[in-house]
């Protein structure tokens, strides 16, 4: 019923040259996926050009932030409205690098949600609780703050126009992925919490993906839980062998 949607976040990867070889390889291998909603996010650098090479392929394109203004004297920064020039569908919203490295907290993501949100764009909006955290049990706690300040409100009126994307931060770069059971526990845990404000119906719509060192050899087993919807891949979305048998998790 949710259809699944696999995306690569490039992070600062990627020279203009590297991307088109990746993207080219990609293409090349996913060509027949008709099953699999596929979004890469290149760097802003790259966009221009990876939105050339993906017209028409079905694939689509994401950004990996951007500011919460449409325009002004921000030195540096990239408004939501000029991410459509290069037809952008999705950006990522309150990656943990962005919270840990560049001091984004909820309120700044709140801003950026409604920003992106209003402009047509879809966010990919990213969650997760520390290796702290989640030892001192605050795992719930945390996501619950995250995701009710982060949507405060944020009305959903079609849930297909978010994506919640549930990144344990332990998880992220480590090779250390969550068990499926772990990720079911907490992908189940937020639809419900997103039913509780938003509606049931609403809830069972919105696509949540798991994001954490997610790799060819884990991915179906991911895919397998009942709230699992995809997954927003980091490492190896760089790689087109790897990227693409995740995304032909089905085998
Ligand atoms: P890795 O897949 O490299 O662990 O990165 C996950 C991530 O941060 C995707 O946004």
């Amino acid at each position: 019923m949710r259809k699944p949607i696999i995306a690569g976040n490039w992070k600062m990867y990627n020279s203009l040259e590297e991307a088109k070889l990746l993207v080219a390889g990609i293409l090349e291998k996913v060509k027949d996926v008709k099953d699999v909603q596929i979004i890469l996010c290149p760097s802003f650098t790259a966009l221009a050009v990876v939105s050339e090479i993906v017209k028409n392929t079905g694939i689509e394109l994401g950004a990996q932030n951007c500011h919460y203004q449409e325009k002004g004297a921000f030195t540096g920064e990239v408004s939501p409205k000029f991410l459509l020039d290069f037809g952008c569908k999705y950006v990522i919203i309150g990656h943990s690098e962005r919270r840990q490295y560049f001091g984004e907290d909820d309120a700044l993501i709140n801003r950026k949600l409604k920003a992106v949100m209003g402009f047509g764009l879809f966010p990919i909006f990213c969650i997760g609780e520390t290796l702290d955290q989640r030892n001192q049990k605050q795992t719930f706690d945390v996501l619950k703050g995250q995701v009710l300040k982060g949507l405060e409100g944020i009305s959903l009126s079609d849930p297909l126009k978010m994506v919640l994307a549930y990144e344990p931060v332990w998880a992220i770069g480590t090779g250390v992925t969550a068990t499926k059971e772990q990720a079911q526990e907490v992908h189940k845990y937020l639809r419900d919490l997103l039913s509780e404000t938003w509606g049931r119906e609403t809830a069972d719509r919105v696509r949540i993906q798991y994001g954490g060192s997610v790799k060819p050899e884990n991915i179906a087993e991911l895919m397998e839980q009942p709230d699992i919807d995809g997954a927003l891949v980091g490492g190896a979305s760089l790689d087109p062998e790897s990227f693409s048998r995740i995304i032909k998790f089905k085998g």
